[in-house]
């Protein structure tokens, strides 16, 4: 799989990232990690994705112990993880509302947490994990610098972000944003037509793709059920499954998305990893659209 210029010269992505959000989930010991984490660079799968909230700030902790019996893995990985949300949980007893935190002790501190969590002297990318109202992009653009000049943090992006907050964010800092991490599927097309995905495409940089087959949802759920036909029609035209025509309707996309696969099933991994090399024609991915929204294009 060729690998994915993120920031020339300085950072490159698999094509396609793994997901650790549901980690907790798989049911699986330090050991089975690190297999895991083996089977998908055996893939070519080197870019990892995670959150300090994930896991109710649990899963970096776990990826971590994996990252404890293999030292020699860090250098073969990238590390990608997000800070700024918080709820209530047993590791946060003081928070009584969920909120987002950007202010700019609380990112250093964030980020310095997920570095001991997951056994790592340094994050290749941080990112801010939801917009948050009150943000102070001053205050984040500081936490960054500090950050990048301590070699903790290499690169920072954001998530979830407007096109607007992500300029508002960019014109405080002498350095590139390298990311904005979406929700971008069949199913959610919102950045495909609110001049989000344009304006990154502008700025020439990659977003990361997440939930590319709805959480799931796409393989079993009812509202669905159109969009499964079709998508299986077109993959018999390419000998792929359902999974690889989703992930292939993200690839199509001009701003070159990245996908965080979110199984943790190493074969549907493959299979998905696979949908890189699924070019869709274009009547195929409109009939995908349509089939998803219910109506044609104008
Ligand atoms: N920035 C953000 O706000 C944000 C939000 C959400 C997620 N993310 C990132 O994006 C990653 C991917 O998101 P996601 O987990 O929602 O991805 P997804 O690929 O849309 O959904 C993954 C789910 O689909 C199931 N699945 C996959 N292939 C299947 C198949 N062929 N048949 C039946 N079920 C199948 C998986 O179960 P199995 O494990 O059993 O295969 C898993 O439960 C996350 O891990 C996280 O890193 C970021």
């Amino acid at each position: 799989m060729q690998r994915v210029n993120v920031v020339p010269e300085q950072l490159s992505f698999s094509p396609v990232v793994q997901g650790y959000w549901r980690l907790n989930d798989w049911n699986m010991q330090a050991q089975d990690i690190l297999r895991f984490v083996e089977q998908g660079l055996e893939l070519g799968i080197t870019t990892t994705d995670h959150a300090d909230v994930y896991g109710a700030f649990t899963e970096e902790g776990l990826f971590g112990q994996a990252m404890k019996l293999a030292p020699g893995l860090r250098d073969k990985i990238e590390i990608v993880s997000k800070c700024g949300i918080l709820f209530p949980c047993e590791m946060q007893p003081d928070v009584q509302v969920v909120h987002y935190n950007n202010d700019r002790d609380y990112i250093i501190a964030a980020a310095e947490r997920s570095l001991r969590e997951l056994h790592t002297e340094y994050l290749d990318v941080l990112l801010i994990h939801r917009p948050d109202p009150l943000m102070d992009a001053d205050a984040v653009a500081e936490a960054f610098s500090r950050l990048k000049q301590s070699g903790k943090v290499k690169h920072f992006g954001v998530s979830n972000f407007s096109a607007a907050k992500f300029a508002l964010l960019q014109s405080r800092l002498d350095f590139p944003l390298v990311t904005n991490q979406l929700e971008i599927s069949a199913i959610h097309t919102e950045y495909l037509f609110d001049g989000n995905l344009d304006y990154l495409q502008q700025q020439s940089v990659k977003p990361m793709a997440w939930s590319c087959l709805g959480g799931g949802g796409v393989f079993h759920d009812f509202q669905y059920k159109a969009l499964r036909e079709c998508a299986e029609a077109i993959g018999e035209q390419h000998n792929a499954s359902l999974d690889q025509v989703l992930m292939a309707f993200v690839l199509a996309l001009p701003s070159c998305p990245i996908p965080i696969i979110g199984s943790g099933n190493i074969e549907r991994v493959r299979q998905q990893a696979a949908a890189v090399d699924i070019k869709l024609s274009r009547q195929q991915w409109f009939s995908l659209l349509e089939a998803a929204r219910g109506y044609t294009v104008p």
